[in-house]
């Protein structure tokens, strides 16, 4: 079934849903260019996170290293944790996160 991701007045967006989340592991949504929103599953505690995966340091993807629950920047190898706290230089700045939460099956990002 079709999304409706338009903005409530709470701004919050639907963008994807928990069923394609368990599918694909980690989603990487782009329909809110230029602020690309990364969506994935705490390990640990289960939560759903989701977080701009733009290094902070000059924009690079950073990618999910599941197996180390770290982020890391392919460009110059910045690395941040789980909540995007900066873990390795050179980026100086957290990766941001967005606020989120779940109705049924839709999760739902602050824009
Ligand atoms: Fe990520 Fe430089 S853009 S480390």
């Amino acid at each position: 079934p079709k999304i409706d991701t338009s903005i409530r007045e709470d701004r919050f967006q639907a963008l994807d849903t928990i069923s394609q989340l368990e599918a694909q592991g980690t989603i990487l949504d782009r329909r809110n260019a230029p602020k690309p929103v990364l969506i994935f599953r705490h390990q640990e505690t289960q939560a759903i996170t989701a977080l701009n995966p733009m290094c902070t340091h000059q924009g690079c993807t950073v990618e999910l290293l599941a197996d180390e629950n770290v982020f890391d920047c392919p460009c110059h190898g910045s690395q941040f944790d789980l909540d995007g706290a900066v873990l390795a230089s050179p980026a100086e700045n957290p990766l941001p996160l967005f606020e989120v939460k779940q109705e049924g099956d839709l999760i739902l990002v602050k824009a």
